[in-house]
């Protein structure tokens, strides 16, 4: 008997898991909390939801009808093009196809773009979730490097040279989980140069943390794009706050003649697996006209963590907070005198505070710490103080 090769990355334990799960299980036998600054998951992080209006609009009785649609219903498919537009986007419901997740979406639009062993440019650093998606559907990521000079900016000449003959596509991840960065307005003029589609995962496109909006000079949504083809991936799990009602969206742009064939590709893969619920559908105008509390909380608090942050760490002046721009992720660079596995593994077996390492997200000169800054407040001020102190302690 034998299993696919593209589901042989195992999910090994590693150092760091084992030592939080021991710590969990200290602390569930009375043992001393462990002060989690990994959170990413909002509806366990206090945060207020529109509970009623959307509980209600859940209930919708034609959400007991199957009426499938492989782009979506029409109804939230033109949602979700005026919300797009409201924010400065201007994009027609046509163009829109519905998906059950961002995660969702990528596998989709592997499947439309490659063929098993092409290849994807993928940004480093970023999100560790992309290798698996990548993996389950046979492609390979190439690297590209996102450089730190007191800002993030894309090093264009490195992107041109990884494209190879089955490069089928370029990501990029605006604003990019962990560094915060958004992406450039000329650095996308530069990848559209290249004639490769573009895709660009965007969830956190509305939690600036610099003003109202990307700073100048950024990139709101590629999805504004006429030329080339690009898809804009967004969703309720991070607009919303609502990952758990499974619904996520591309926004196909570019040129007329490539978006079509683009949305015919679309729809036959969709139609294939038909994954989006519709009450979920069915619930979104009410979702999206009632999520501004949410989205206010949250940019309230990662707005008060990151500001908790740099001063908790003027207490330890060989560590530095990178520089961001946005998201929900904030990055400290530690005196590289250990690794960052050997920091992250010395906070949580000493310290009590769980923070990500830097080369879980391919993070690989250095030493880094990347902490959530949706992490509820009491327990960010504590762990990010003692953070500092066990820096200072190194000094
Ligand atoms: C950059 C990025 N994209 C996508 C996702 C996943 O979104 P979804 O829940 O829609 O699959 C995450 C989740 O943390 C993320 O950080």
């Amino acid at each position: 008997m034998t299993f696919s090769v593209r589901t042989s990355q195992h999910d090994a334990p590693n150092p760091l898991a084992e030592a939080v799960r021991d710590a969990r299980t200290r602390a569930a036998e009375g043992g001393p909390a462990l002060l989690d600054l990994t959170v990413s998951n909002p509806t366990s992080a206090g945060i207020p939801y529109a509970t009623t209006e959307i509980l209600a609009a859940l209930a919708d009785p034609r959400g007991l009808l199957y009426e499938p649609e492989p782009l979506g219903l029409a109804s939230a498919r033109a949602i979700v093009a005026l919300d797009w537009t409201a924010r400065g986007t201007a994009i027609d419901a046509s163009r829109i196809a519905l998906t059950a997740s961002t995660s969702e979406a990528y596998a989709v639009l592997f499947k439309v773009l490659c063929d098993p062993g092409d290849e994807i440019l993928v940004p480093a650093p970023s999100y560790p979730l992309l290798g698996f998606l990548a993996a389950f559907e046979s492609v390979t990521l190439k690297p590209y490097p996102l450089v730190y000079a007191g800002g993030w900016h894309v090093d264009l000449d490195a992107l041109k040279s990884a494209i190879g003959p089955r490069t089928k596509a370029i990501i990029v991840v605006t604003p990019n989980n962990p560094t915060g960065s958004y992406l450039g307005v000329h650095e996308l003029d530069a990848m559209l140069d290249l004639g490769l589609p573009i895709v660009s995962d965007e969830v956190f496109a509305t939690y600036p943390l610099r003003g109202s909006g990307p700073p100048c000079g950024r990139v709101a949504s590629v999805a504004t794009a006429s030329r080339g083809l690009v898809f804009a991936l967004s969703g309720l799990s991070k607009l919303a706050g609502l990952p758990q009602m499974k619904l996520g969206w591309i926004g196909v742009s570019g040129d007329a003649s490539l978006v079509a064939q683009a949305m015919a590709r679309l729809e036959l893969v969709l139609d294939a697996y038909l994954s989006v619920a519709t009450p979920v559908q069915l619930a979104l105008p009410t979702i999206l006209a009632t999520r501004s509390a949410t989205e206010q909380a949250i940019r309230a608090r990662t707005a008060r963590n990151l500001e908790a942050l740099r001063s908790a760490m003027k207490g330890a002046p060989t560590a530095s907070v990178l520089e961001v721009e946005g998201g929900w992720y904030a990055i400290v660079r530690v005196p590289d005198v250990k690794t960052d596995e050997e920091w992250t593994l010395e906070l949580v077996t000493r310290d009590g505070v769980h923070v990500q390492p830097g080369y879980f997200f391919d993070m690989a000169r250095g030493a880094h710490l990347v902490v959530s800054l949706l992490t509820p407040e009491a327990t960010f001020a504590e762990g990010i103080t003692r953070v500092a102190a066990r820096v200072a302690e190194e000094e």
